[in-house]
């Protein structure tokens, strides 16, 4: 599914937190959002997902503008998986996981085997099958994690929006997740601070300050000049020998 935001803003009270982004991330495109503490991504996300009220600007998926849709079709179109996501404690971890199916389903279409395939099978994809029947409040923090984002997939999106969806998670379940998400056949925005995480993206955002400052390939956005400048570190590229894949070391800049 084809993304497509125009004009995007966002204001709380008199501070713009979003300012006039422009942004097309083509269908089955990972796309990277990149940028320090309180630069906008959370709140970005957010407006791609058509979540936040009194936004300006547009959103397109697939040349359809976002307001057109009811929330429910925009729940088959898009999930979204926070920083910072809940669930109901008294849920188990596939309970937590149905809900993901929540907007396929209907008084003609309940929850049925085709559902239940689907979510055996997300819960396989983030490795948390064998925890199915936990409840989700004795869970780890990267479990949940994985959970939240078995839901996300469980909702079959065209549109995926995940917001730090490795911060909690151990480095196997890290690069499994980045894989996985490479693999599949959905659009993706998310966002990353591991910036060498960020390099397996097809192109990257960069933000500051609100403002979607630079866009592209990796390796022609993350520039000493732009990493220097923006995320306010010296940066070393170095080169894997086993595959040449580029990859920085990061050090303090003196003050
Ligand atoms: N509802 C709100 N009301 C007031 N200020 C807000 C609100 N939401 C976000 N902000 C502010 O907007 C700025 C951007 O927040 P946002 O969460 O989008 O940043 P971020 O780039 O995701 O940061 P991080 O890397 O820490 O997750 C922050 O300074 C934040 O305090
Ligand atoms: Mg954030």
């Amino acid at each position: 599914m084809r993304l497509a935001a125009t004009s995007l803003g966002w204001r709380a009270g008199s501070r713009a937190i979003v300012r006039d982004v422009a942004l097309e991330v083509a269908s089955g495109e990972v796309f990277g959002l990149i940028g320090p503490n309180g630069s906008g991504k959370s709140t970005l996300l957010r407006l791609l997902g058509g979540l936040l009220p009194h936004a300006c600007g547009e959103v397109r998926l697939d040349g359809q503008p976002l307001s057109a849709l009811s929330r429910r079709e925009i729940a088959r179109r898009i999930a979204l998986v926070e920083q910072q996501a809940d669930t109901a404690e008294a849920l188990t971890v596939r309970d937590a996981v149905e809900l993901g199916r929540t907007p396929w389903l209907s008084m003609l279409a309940p929850f049925g085997a085709a559902d239940a395939a689907i979510v055996t099978e997300c819960l396989s994809a983030v490795d948390m099958l064998h925890l199915e029947d936990s409840a989700w409040s004795t869970l780890s923090g990267g479990e949940r994690q994985r959970v939240h984002i078995a839901r996300a997939l469980a909702q079959r999106p065209r549109l995926l929006l995940l917001d730090e969806p490795t911060n909690h998670l151990d480095i196997h379940h890290q690069l499994a997740l980045l894989r996985l998400v490479n693999r599949l056949d959905v659009t993706v925005v998310v966002a990353l601070h591991d910036l060498n995480q960020a390099m397996s993206c097809d192109r990257l955002g960069v933000m500051e300050g609100g403002r979607l400052v630079a866009c592209g390939p990796p390796a022609e956005v993350l520039t000493p000049d732009r990493l220097a400048s923006i995320f306010r570190v010296g940066a070393t590229p170095l080169r894997d020998p086993a595959d040449d894949a580029m990859l920085f070391r990061f050090h303090c800049l003196e003050a």
